[in-house]
């Protein structure tokens, strides 16, 4: 508890171009919730380099990334957004929590073996720890809550899990995090193929729509999405390209299914494309814009990353010197 609000933390890659799915499973969530919580928001540029980075690009991606927390409506004097690599206590706790994960544990990671499979040339041990340094992103800051979509599930269970263990063995110091879920968008799939999940390493890019796509690729692609041959609008897992677009739709107008099926009665898939069309790009052009406005101002960019780099190193800290005495490390000798 701080300033007797709960604790909220949560985190995206700066890899890769941010998808449709990122911001309806995710970010919109955020803003949504942020004011009833102490929240950190990460870009968790240390869990890029998993996989391999140009340096330029990644930097110049986790710079967009962090403007756009910002253009989406996070107000960044109330919520501490930060670069996970400007905090080190990241990278510290990870490796005291690597000390209490299981082997066997990673090995069942469905993510690990996914991005394994991708990249067979590069299975690098980061890879597979990966899951280790996000518990240490969450239980740094004992947040209570941690909003994601649906694929991070299973990252937020083996962190509970060596919370557990951790203080099975040395008292109450972690919180025990729970996930959040938004109701709609915790699963955005595919365009092309609705059994996958949207995904920013799809290699057809008609499969989502980029939050920086501008409203004629939007459009384009809305258009192209895979449907069925019913041509009747209904909400039904029978139908799970129309589920997906339907999805999308709510997500983004805040309506229910079946106020969407009712608006659509009688009428052909082309006209729902062409509505859900408008509806994505009635979110993310005022994004795109807002993001272009915050980062042409440098200095106020740099002001807030410096300040809130000092806040969550504040937080931070705090939390991995009392898991390093817990532990029995030396403590530290101040000078006199
Ligand atoms: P990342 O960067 O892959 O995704 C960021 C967020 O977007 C959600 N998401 C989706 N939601 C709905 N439909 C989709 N198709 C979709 N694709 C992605 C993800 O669930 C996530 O919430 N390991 C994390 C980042 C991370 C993290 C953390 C998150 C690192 N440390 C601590 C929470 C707490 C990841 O790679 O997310």
């Amino acid at each position: 508890m701080l300033d007797g609000k709960k604790t909220l933390f949560s985190g995206m890659q700066a890899t890769g171009n941010l998808t449709l799915g990122n911001y309806l499973g995710a970010l919109k969530n955020w803003v949504t919730i942020s004011d009833e919580y102490n929240c950190f928001y990460s870009v968790v540029d240390m869990h890029s380099i998993t996989v391999r980075q140009d340096p330029a690009t990644l930097r110049k991606r986790a710079r967009t990334l962090l403007t756009l927390y910002i253009a989406a409506g996070l107000d960044p004097k109330r919520n501490c957004i930060y670069y996970q690599s400007h905090v080190s206590a990241h990278a510290e706790l990870a490796w005291i929590l690597n000390c209490f994960t299981y082997m066997g544990e990673l090995n069942r990671m469905t993510q690990f073996k996914d991005k394994a499979a991708k990249h067979a040339d590069n299975i690098n041990a980061g890879l597979f720890t990966y899951p280790v340094l996000m518990a240490a992103d969450i239980l740094l800051y004992q947040a209570d809550v941690v909003p994601v979509g649906i694929d991070q599930m299973q990252h937020l269970e083996i962190t509970r899990d060596i919370a557990q263990r951790f203080n099975s063995v040395y008292g109450e110091v972690f919180t025990v995090p729970e996930v959040y879920l938004g109701k709609v968008g915790a699963k955005i799939m595919s365009l092309q193929d609705p059994s996958k999940k949207m995904s920013k390493s799809d290699e057809n890019p008609n499969g989502s729509i980029y939050l920086m796509d501008d409203k004629d690729t939007i459009m384009r692609k809305c258009k192209r999405a895979v449907t069925d041959s019913e041509g009747v609008i209904r909400y039904s897992d029978e139908q799970p390209g129309l589920k997906n677009l339907i999805d999308i739709y709510r997500a983004c107008t805040g309506k229910t299914a079946d106020e969407v099926v009712r608006e659509f009665d009688g009428r052909g898939y082309g006209d729902f494309k062409a509505a859900v069309g408008e509806a994505v790009a009635a979110i993310l052009v005022p994004l795109q814009e807002e993001q272009a406005r915050l980062a042409a101002d440098k200095a106020y960019l740099d002001g807030i990353i410096r300040e809130n780099a000092e806040r969550a190193g504040y937080y931070a800290n705090k939390t991995l010197r009392k898991v390093q005495k817990k532990i029995g490390f030396p403590e530290r000798v101040r000078k006199a």
